[in-house]
């Protein structure tokens, strides 16, 4: 099964201090969005992409996409992430009906790793309803109330981060919009609220989400060593 792709980018962010949305940022003279919309394609097992943009943006989103030679559908997304990717899904129904696997991806993930993107959907062609890629945490976590003071320390070895893409089977994920309530930054997090369990395969150091200065640097490196 070959998955359709939604990467909600309709967020105004604009904490790399570019001036720019995020998922515009460029990386290498491209633009995070681009990197990431390759690299869903370029994974073999994906279909259909399908991004979000500011609503002031479609036109000029989709000419960037296509000025690289990238197919991908760009709707108007919503106030928030959730109903960005409310409409995208939507969109993504209408347009391919028999889609069955919908991916969620971070534009600010843009080096994931293609293996790591063909285990998320593999997983859920397998029959999981809902498959997050994660990673173990280096660091020891802590648990703080309002003024920083600790309160707990959970067992690190039951601690996972998590990254994207998320993978889910459509009608799961369109379940879980459907009751959502307002905001969560979490797809994976929708579909535990309805029940229903979310399986993990393992995620990438390359799939690190590009938020800070030090995280371009850092995707800079991993493109111009060819490893991405
Ligand atoms: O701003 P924030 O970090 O919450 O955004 C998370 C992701 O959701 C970003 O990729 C952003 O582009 C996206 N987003 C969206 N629609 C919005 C707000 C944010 O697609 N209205």
């Amino acid at each position: 099964a070959r998955a359709v792709a939604i990467v909600p980018a309709a967020g105004r962010g604009e904490r790399l201090g570019f001036g720019v949305p995020k998922a515009l940022v460029p990386v290498r003279g491209t633009a995070l969005l681009t990197h990431a919309v390759r690299g869903l394609l370029d994974a073999g097992c994906v279909r259909h992409v399908v991004v979000a943009a500011p609503p002031t943006e479609v036109e000029s989103t989709a000419a960037l996409l296509r000025a690289e030679g990238i197919p991908a559908d760009v709707v108007a997304g919503g106030a928030d992430r959730t109903e960005s990717v409310r409409l995208a899904l939507r969109h993504a129904t209408k347009v391919i009906p028999d889609a069955r696997v919908v991916l969620v991806h971070d534009a600010a993930r843009c080096f994931t790793p293609a293996h790591v993107i063909r285990a998320v959907v593999a997983a859920v062609a397998a029959g999981a309803p809902a498959v997050i890629p994660v990673l173990p945490v280096a660091d020891t976590v802590k648990q703080v109330d309002f003024d920083g003071t600790v309160l707990a320390t959970p067992d690190r070895a039951a601690l996972r981060v998590v990254q994207t893409p998320q993978g889910f089977d459509l009608a799961t994920l369109t379940r879980a919009y459907a009751e959502a309530g307002d905001s969560a930054t979490d797809d994976a997090g929708l579909v535990e609220e309805i029940g229903v369990p979310v399986a993990t395969v393992p995620g990438h150091a390359y799939a690190m989400k590009i938020t800070t200065p030090f995280d371009l640097a850092i995707a800079e490196f991993v493109l111009s060593a060819g490893v991405a």
